[in-house]
C-alpha cells in the first residue's frame, strides 16, 4: 500500500491524531452532584496530556433535558447548566490548546430536543406553518389520520412517528423521530435549518474548537416522498438485506458537507469534522471523505469485526483501499458510548450486525472470561495504534474497563430500555462514571473533592470498580494504562506510524502482521505461540518469554 504524503509535521493533524472520547457525564465530577462536568474535564487535562493523546472529543455538552444524555439538544450555542458555563468551556478549550491537545465538540444536526424553542413553536403553530416546516410533520394515514404516515421504525424501538394534539385539543399531525420521541427530526430541505447550523459551526469555531464529531451524519436527508421500507410480509430475506433505507445515507447529505467543509477551511489550523456514519461497505464511507467533504469517518466495520484474523485483515484491506481512492486517512475505532466494551465483545466473540447503532449486548455471559477479553482488548489496541491513519479511543478503554452488566433495572437510563419494551438494557453498561481512585470514597475519585457514594453517581458504580482505577494502574508497570502510555509515546516518536504506508507480512494463517516505515513491525498472534523473527521488541500487549509470541498478543518490533 503506497501513498505519497508530506512528512507528519507538515500534514493536517487529523491524518494521524489519536483522539480520546470524553463522555462528559461520566468522566469527572467537580461539584459532587454525581455527574461529570466541564471543570471536571479541565481538572484531568494533565492526565490526558500524560496519556499522550492528540485530541479530545467531548460528547454533547449543550443545554438538554438529557432524555438521550445530551443527544437531545435544546440550544446548540450554550452549555448545559449541570455541566458548567460557556466561560468554563472557553477556559477548557484554551487550556487544552496550551497543552497541545485539540478539542472536538459533538454536533447533533439530525434532530433537536422536543424542548428546543423551534419545536415548542411548531407545536403551538398550525399545520403547514413556517414553524412546522423546520421539522418533519405529516398528516396521518387512515380515515381520520389515525395511522402513522409510513412504516418507519425508530432506532431505539417502536414506530418512528408520534402523533401530537393540536392547539384545539384534537389529535393532529404526526412528526418523525428516528430516535426517541423527545428527539424530533429536523427538516434539512428547509434552508432555515441549514443556515442555523452554519451559524452553530461558526459559533464554536470562533471559540477555537478544532473540529466537530457529526452525530448520525448519514441521516439528515430522507428519500423523497418518505416511502415505506420493505417489511417481512412483502419481501424475501434477500430483498430485505439488499434494501437501502430511505432515511440513511441519501445522496443529499453530501451537499451539506461540501458547504460545511468550506466553512471549516475558512478558519486557520486545519479545522475538521468526523462523521458518525453507520454505512457499509467501506466504499460508501469513502464518499463522506472526498476532498471537499469531511476529514474523518469512524470505521465501524472495523469496530464490528469479530476478534478473528481473517475478518480483521479483510476489513483493513477493504478500508484502506476505499479511502485511498479519495486520499483520506483511516479512522480506526473499537469503542464508543454506544457499544458494548471491546473487553466483553472480544471475550464473547460477539459479532454484531452491521448498520446498526447498537450491538448485540447478550452473548453467553455465563462464559464470559474477562482475562481473555482484557488480553484481546490490549492486543487490539496495539494493532489499532500501529495501523496507518488516526484512531479514536473511548474513556476507560485505556483502563481495559469491562462492560458493567449488573446495573439494577430501576437505575437504567438509556431510552432504548423502555422503547424496546424492556427487551434491550441499552448502552448504560459502557457509560458508568470512571474509577480514578481505588477507594470508593468520593465515588472512586470520580466526584472530587466531594464525598459521593458509588451508588449515588448518575449510574451506580460496581463494587469491583476500584480494581480498574487509574490510581491502581499508575502503580503497575504492566497495567493497561501503562501500555497505552508507552504505545502513544512510541507512536509520537516513530515517524513511520500514523498515516502512511504499510506492507503486509506473512507469518502463517493465525497471524496478522505488517511493517511500517523505519523497520517497524507489528505482529498480532491469534493462534498457538510462534517464534518471533529477529529484531528488538519495543512493546507487547502481554508478557513475552523467550522468543515465543503467545496467543492473543500483539508485539511491536524493530525488525533486523
Ligand atoms: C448517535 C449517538 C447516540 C445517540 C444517537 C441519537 O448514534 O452516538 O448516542 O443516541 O446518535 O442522537
Amino acid at each position: 500500500m503506497t501513498k505519497t504524503l508530506p512528512p507528519r509535521s507538515a500534514r493536517a493533524w487529523w491524518r494521524d491524531a489519536v483522539t480520546y472520547q470524553i463522555y462528559i457525564r461520566s468522566f469527572a465530577d467537580s461539584n459532587g452532584d454525581g455527574k461529570g462536568d466541564v471543570e471536571g474535564i479541565r481538572s484531568r487535562l494533565p492526565y490526558l496530556k500524560k496519556l499522550g493523546i492528540d485530541a479530545i472529543w467531548i460528547t454533547p455538552w449543550y443545554p438538554s433535558p438529557q432524555k438521550d444524555h445530551g443527544y437531545d439538544v435544546a440550544d446548540y450555542m450554550d452549555i448545559e447548566p449541570d455541566y458548567g458555563t460557556l466561560a468554563e468551556a472557553q477556559k477548557l478549550i484554551d487550556e487544552a490548546h496550551k497543552l497541545g491537545i485539540r478539542v472536538i465538540v459533538d454536533l447533533v444536526p439530525n434532530h433537536s430536543s422536543d424542548q428546543h424553542r423551534w419545536f415548542q413553536e411548531a407545536l403551538r403553530s398550525a399545520p403547514g406553518s413556517k414553524a412546522r416546516e423546520r421539522y418533519m410533520f405529516r398528516d396521518g394515514n387512515g380515515v381520520n389520520g389515525e395511522l402513522p404516515p409510513n412504516n418507519w421504525q425508530a432506532v431505539f424501538g417502536g414506530p418512528a412517528w408520534h402523533r401530537i394534539t393540536e392547539a384545539d385539543g384534537k389529535p393532529g399531525q404526526w412528526y418523525l423521530h428516528l430516535f426517541a420521541a423527545e428527539q424530533p427530526d429536523l427538516n434539512w430541505e428547509n434552508p432555515e435549518v441549514r443556515s442555523h447550523f452554519e451559524e452553530v459551526l461558526r459559533f464554536w469555531l470562533d471559540r477555537g474548537v478544532d473540529g466537530f464529531r457529526i452525530d448520525v451524519a448519514h441521516g439528515m436527508i430522507k428519500a423523497p416522498g418518505l416511502p415505506d421500507v420493505l417489511d417481512d410480509s412483502n419481501a424475501t430475506p434477500e430483498m430485505l438485506a439488499a434494501q437501502k433505507m430511505p432515511f440513511w445515507d441519501q445522496e443529499g447529505v453530501h451537499e451539506i458537507y461540501r458547504v460545511w467543509r468550506k466553512i471549516l477551511d475558512s478558519y486557520e489550523g486545519d479545522r475538521m469534522a468526523v462523521a458518525e456514519a453507520w454505512v457499509s461497505p467501506a466504499s460508501r464511507i469513502a464518499l463522506y471523505l472526498r476532498h471537499d467533504e469531511l476529514a474523518n469517518s469512524f470505521n465501524f466495520d472495523f469496530l464490528t469485526s469479530a476478534w478473528k484474523v481473517k475478518d480483521l485483515k479483510k476489513n483493513i484491506d477493504q478500508s484502506l483501499k476505499a479511502i485511498q481512492d479519495v486520499g483520506a486517512p483511516a479512522s480506526w475505532v473499537f469503542n464508543n458510548h454506544d457499544v458494548v466494551r471491546s473487553v466483553d465483545r472480544f471475550a464473547l466473540d460477539l459479532q454484531p450486525g452491521k448498520g446498526e447503532t447498537t450491538l448485540d449486548r447478550h452473548g453467553d455471559v455465563a462464559k464470559l472470561d474477562l482475562q481473555l477479553g482484557i488480553r484481546r482488548a490490549r492486543a487490539g489496541a496495539l494493532l489499532m495504534l500501529a495501523l496507518p491513519g488516526g484512531a479514536y479511543i473511548y474513556q476507560g478503554e485505556e483502563l481495559a474497563l469491562p462492560e458493567v452488566r449488573d446495573i439494577p433495572e430501576d437505575r437504567l437510563t438509556d431510552p432504548r430500555w423502555e422503547m424496546s419494551g424492556r427487551t434491550d438494557k441499552g448502552r448504560d453498561g459502557c457509560r458508568v462514571p470512571l474509577p480514578w481512585e481505588s477507594s470508593p470514597t468520593s465515588a472512586y475519585g470520580f466526584s472530587t473533592p466531594a464525598q459521593v457514594d458509588p451508588n449515588d453517581t448518575w449510574l451506580p458504580q460496581p463494587a469491583w470498580w476500584g480494581d480498574y482505577s487509574v490510581e491502581k494502574q499508575e502503580r503497575d508497570p504492566r497495567s493497561t494504562l501503562a501500555m497505552y502510555r508507552a504505545a502513544l509515546e512510541i507512536r509520537h516518536q516513530e515517524s513511520g506510524l500514523g498515516d502512511g504506508e504499510m506492507t503486509w507480512r506473512e507469518f502463517g494463517d493465525d497471524v496478522l502482521a505488517f511493517s511500517r516505515p523505519g523497520d517497524f513491525l507489528c505482529i498480532v498472534n491469534f493462534g498457538k505461540p510462534f517464534k518471533l523473527p529477529a529484531g528488538e521488541i519495543l512493546l507487547s500487549s502481554s508478557p513475552i518469554h523467550g522468543d515465543l509470541l503467545p496467543e492473543d498478543t500483539t508485539v511491536w518490533m524493530r525488525a533486523k
